[in-house]
């Protein structure tokens, strides 16, 4: 008989139930006037009398472990919340419809992921910015005509304060508080005085990226710029440097890549050279590196700025610059599958 209730002990110890019915099965199963337990209650009587004292008390161990068990069970189910607290019941009964992700955005991460592979974090600049960090630290003269080449917006109550052409003044506010090895990226939006069309708006985004270190040279630069292209358009993309002026690199450079489009062949979108321009990039002047407090005899430096619009559209073929900020789901939508 005590192998029995031993037997009967562990079976209770292991029970288990997932809905009140099972529960109830258990319960007469042990517990009832037919169950398990009872049954042994009947055979008591004939335990010899030596071992009555001890077969009782296990019995009636029994007894209380199967009641305990069957009251915590009981009381998990009770604790079940089947009321509608917590359910909005406003809700729309419809799949709720997700939103897309802009394209420049799509493509600026993928910028910035190739370069973080390379290590590079991200820094960002103010968009309302001083004459210092957008042209002066990065050695525009004051009257340097190279000033006009981006049509700025001037605050007018304040000369000095002006929407920023381009993400390069973020290098300067990088510099002036950071000693070398600088390895930036700073994607942003920038803003020209431009008549909006087709082709040009009055603003749209950049990402530059900027290494200073001790022995950084062009090389280093364009391994950089190849891998990049690769990156981004594909691995049989090529790349070509030609010469160009930027005030604030020394020598400057403008790359161009194979037209994806065509794959160099010659097409209406590469104008049938079989090349297109995506950025522009140089050996850091060191006029810049001084203005920024930087040794320029230590550290030298590469820079490299693209606009964001301009990658998107030779990866996406859209024709008007204007449909990045109308925010036309229609077009928006197209590019559900794109990230
Ligand atoms: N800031 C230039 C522009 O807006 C782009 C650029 C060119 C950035 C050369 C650079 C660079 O860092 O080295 O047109």
């Amino acid at each position: 008989m005590i192998a029995k209730i031993e037997q009967l002990l562990k079976e209770v110890e292991a029970l288990k139930a997932s809905n009140a019915e099972e529960l109830e099965a258990l319960r007469i199963k042990f517990l009832s006037k037919k169950g398990a337990i009872n049954d042994l209650m009947a055979d008591f009587r004939n335990v010899p009398a030596e071992l009555k004292k001890e077969v009782g008390m296990r019995l009636n161990e029994l007894k209380d472990k199967a009641q305990d068990k069957i009251n915590v069970l009981k009381e998990q189910f009770e604790n079940q919340d089947n009321s509608c607290d917590g359910l909005d019941l406003t809700r729309s009964a419809y799949p709720i419809k997700l939103g897309t992700r802009h394209p420049l955005t799509i493509v600026k991460n993928e910028v910035i992921d190739i370069f973080a592979r390379l290590g590079f974090s991200i820094a960002e600049g103010p968009e309302i910015e001083d004459d210092w960090h957008v042209f002066s630290a990065l050695n525009f003269a004051e009257d340097h005509p190279a000033r006009d080449m981006q049509d700025t917006f001037f605050i007018e109550a304040q000369p000095d304060v002006v929407l920023r052409t381009h993400t390069s003044s973020v290098q300067s506010r990088v510099m002036e508080v950071t000693q070398p090895p600088i390895r930036i990226i700073c994607p942003g939006r920038v803003y020209r005085n431009e008549a909006i069309s087709y082709r040009a708006h009055c603003f749209f985004h950049q990402v530059e990226a900027l290494y200073i270190d001790k022995d950084v040279s062009f090389t280093d630069l364009k391994q950089v710029l190849l891998l990049f292209a690769k990156e981004m358009f594909g691995a049989d993309t090529k790349i070509r440097l030609r010469p160009s002026y930027f005030p604030f690199t020394e020598p400057s450079a403008e790359m161009d890549i194979s037209c994806n489009i065509c794959g160099g062949k010659g097409c209406p979108f590469c104008k049938h050279t079989g090349w297109v321009e995506i950025l522009g990039c140089g050996m850091v002047d060191p006029n810049v590196l001084k203005a920024n407090g930087i040794d320029s005899k230590v550290y030298s430096g590469y820079a490299l700025g693209m606009g964001i619009e301009r990658i998107t559209n030779l990866k996406y073929q859209v024709k008007d610059l204007r449909m990045f900020s109308e925010n036309d789901t229609r077009f928006l939508k197209e590019f559900e599958a794109a990230y």
